[in-house]
This record gives C-alpha cells, sequence and structure tokens, in this order.
C-alpha cells in the first residue's frame, strides 16, 4: 500500500519518520539486564516562561502498569512528549531501554509504541489499511504483518468493520483503533496517553483489558488519565501530577498510607445518636462523624477487621442497621488534601 501523500500531523507521524531513520542507523542493544525501561530523572521542559513540566522523576519496570494521573495541563503529555522524542527536554535526563532518548534517541525509540492524545489515524483509509500503513513504517512486513492485523483487530473487536473507511468510525471504535495502531509491531514499552477520553463504556472496558493484557505479556506500560478510578483500578503504581510536579509517589495502598485516612463507614437504619455515642467511645480509633437518627458515619483505620466490635457496640446502643457501606480513602480525597482541589476542575 503507498504511503498517503497528505502528511498526518501528530506524534505518530513523527514516530514514522524517526523509524525511517533508525532503519538505516541500527545500534546494537547493551547486553545487561535492565531493571527499569523507562527512566525519567528530575524531567524539565519549558515552553518560553511557561515551565510544563517541572523536576519529574519516576521509573518502570517491564510487566508493570505505572501510572501517571493528574488535572487538565499537569503535564501528563508533555511528558510523554520528552519520553518519545517528540520534544526535546529542557533538562533533566530520560532512558528508554537504557538509552538517552537525548543522545541515543534512535536506538531509544526503537523499542517505543505509543498511543496518542490526539488520535491519529487516516479518516479516507479502513482500519485494516491504517494498521498495514502504521505495521509498516514500523518496519513489519507481511505476512507477519497481515496475521499480527487480524490479531490486534481481534484484540479491539473491529474485526467485521476492517474494511470500512475509519471516518465513518464512532468515537470509540477510532479509539480503539489509535490503540491497535500503537501496539501493532508489539513495542516494549507502551505510553498511553488518555487513551479512553470520551469512549463508550463498552470500548472502555475492551481498551482497559488491553492494557492489562500488554503488561501481563511483560511490556512496559506508561498510561496517563485524569480519571482516578481508571488509576486505581489499573495501575500497578504510580505518581500524581500537578502543575508540572509530582505531588504523590507509589503504590495505591502506599499512597493511601500517605493520606493517612481512615476508612468510612456509613450505617442507615434507626439509631438514638446520644446511646450509639455512649456505646461507641469505649472502642479505640473509632470516630462518629455523623449521627443522625437515620444516619450513622464513622471513621477508623481497617474499619472491616473492626466491624464485629462496632456491631456489637451498635447492638447494645438499640440501633438497627439496615445498610452499611464501606468507603476506602480514594485517590480524589488524597489529591484534595494534596492540593487543595478537586482533580476534576
Ligand atoms: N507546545 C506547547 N507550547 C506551549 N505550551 C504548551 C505546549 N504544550 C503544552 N503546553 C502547556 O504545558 C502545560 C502542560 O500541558 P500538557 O499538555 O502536558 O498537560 P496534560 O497533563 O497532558 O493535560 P490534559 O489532561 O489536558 O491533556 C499546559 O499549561 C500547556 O498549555
Ligand atoms: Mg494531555
Amino acid at each position: 500500500m503507498a504511503a498517503p501523500n497528505r502528511e498526518l500531523p501528530g506524534l505518530r507521524f513523527k514516530l514514522w519518520r524517526l523509524a525511517d531513520e533508525f532503519r538505516l542507523n541500527f545500534p546494537p542493544m547493551p547486553h545487561r539486564i535492565l531493571l527499569f525501561m523507562i527512566e525519567v530523572e528530575q524531567l524539565r521542559k519549558a515552553f518560553g516562561e511557561l515551565v510544563a513540566v517541572d523536576g519529574v522523576s519516576f521509573a518502570v519496570q517491564p510487566g508493570e502498569l505505572f501510572g501517571l494521573l493528574g488535572p487538565n495541563g499537569a503535564g501528563k503529555s508533555t511528558t510523554i512528549g520528552c519520553i518519545s522524542g517528540l520534544l526535546t527536554p529542557t533538562a533533566g535526563r530520560v532512558r528508554v531501554m537504557g538509552h538517552d532518548v537525548v543522545s541515543d534517541g534512535v536506538a531509544a525509540r526503537r523499542a517505543l509504541g505509543v498511543v496518542p492524545q490526539d488520535i491519529a489515524l487516516y479518516e479516507d483509509l479502513s482500519a485494516a489499511d491504517n494498521l498495514q500503513y502504521w505495521g509498516g513504517a514500523q518496519g513489519m512486513r507481511d505476512p507477519a504483518l497481515r496475521s499480527r492485523i487480524a490479531e490486534v483487530l481481534e484484540l479491539t473487536g473491529l474485526q467485521d468493520r476492517a474494511r470500512e473507511a475509519v471516518k465513518k468510525f464512532s468515537g470509540g471504535m477510532k479509539r480503539r483503533l489509535n490503540m491497535a495502531c500503537g501496539i501493532i509491531h508489539r513495542p516494549k514499552v507502551l505510553l498511553l496517553d488518555e487513551p479512553t477520553v470520551g469512549v463508550d463504556p463498552q470500548s472502555r472496558v475492551r481498551l482497559l483489558e488491553m492494557v492489562r493484557a500488554e503488561a501481563r505479556a511483560g511490556t512496559c506500560v506508561l498510561y496517563t488519565t485524569h480519571y482516578m478510578e481508571e488509576a486505581e483500578s489499573l495501575c500497578d503504581r504510580l505518581a500524581i501530577v500537578d502543575r508540572g510536579k509530582v505531588i504523590a509517589q507509589g503504590t495505591l495502598a502506599e499512597l493511601r498510607s500517605v493520606l493517612g485516612q481512615r476508612d468510612l463507614l456509613r450505617f442507615t437504619g434507626r439509631f438514638q445518636p446520644d446511646a450509639v455515642r455512649r456505646s461507641l467511645q469505649d472502642l479505640e480509633g473509632i470516630e462518629v462523624v455523623q449521627a443522625e437518627p437515620e444516619v450513622l458515619i464513622l471513621a477508623a483505620a481497617e474499619a472491616s477487621r473492626r466491624l464485629p466490635a462496632i456491631f456489637s457496640a451498635l447492638a447494645a446502643s438499640e440501633a438497627e442497621v439496615r445498610e452499611t457501606t464501606l468507603t476506602r480513602p480514594s485517590l480524589e480525597t488524597l489529591f484534595i488534601k494534596l492540593t487543595g482541589k478537586e482533580l476534576r476542575e
């Protein structure tokens, strides 16, 4: 298939050009065991006066799903741009598979797959032709490319629409194809920039499954999002970013412990507020947040383990409990605590 003659703006097009470049100059991989496939050290990127990324550091292992969680303008796409070679860092170091992205960019980019935030597809081409094009740009050839195209079409659930022009696709279908183009060449390091924005729930589920499958297969995945639920359900570790800085980093459990927050227990039923307070006051570490005749809210560390003691104290106060819900400290509450604002602006 001939390359379309109009230029596709954006990251993937530039990667294609770089891919062309690296086929001419293919340096050997260093023979050492890599602990981290992405290493970002004190990364800084300024656009004139504006410092979009301000001293960001993190590292991601093979098979790990690392999240960059932050609101609009936090610097997520700029960070991805510096890793992929689209942008040149103002200061700091970025290595991919041990290769410095500035001094050894060709080798660094060889391992990369990128799913850009702005969909990078040829609208007039079919799904299969887009995959053929991007696979070819990454140096893949038939018959391996043909069978891989069938595989990713199946993974994305687009096999029945493979021959249709992309312009007829829904937003969710385009997002799925955008993802397929990023993984067609089985990259060892996958950069995903908000890949589920604006998709229907069905496409979201499929996309998230694909991301998990990539990590399970050993791919090092960097996933940016401003959806805290996605970060919570998907990522092994994450960095919360705001205004170009990492404000917290770690596993979900570590971040929750930074929060130092207790679980919230909400009971509905019939309560005698004074009697409930008296009855619960002997239980150490349990705070009554709200006690009303029909609602009772308690805060406690490791609340699920304290439930039996809480229920017997409630029974002693002659409370009738109809429903109980336990809410764990969330990234949203952590973000509010650290920045004083909500993640969704
Ligand atoms: N090419 C550019 N020139 C000037 N400023 C830029 C450029 N790219 C990004 N910025 C600015 O850098 C900051 C970080 O932008 P970036 O796109 O990295 O944020 P983001 O976290 O990806 O946000 P979103 O969730 O909206 O995609 C913003 O203030 C943005 O306006
Ligand atoms: Mg962005």
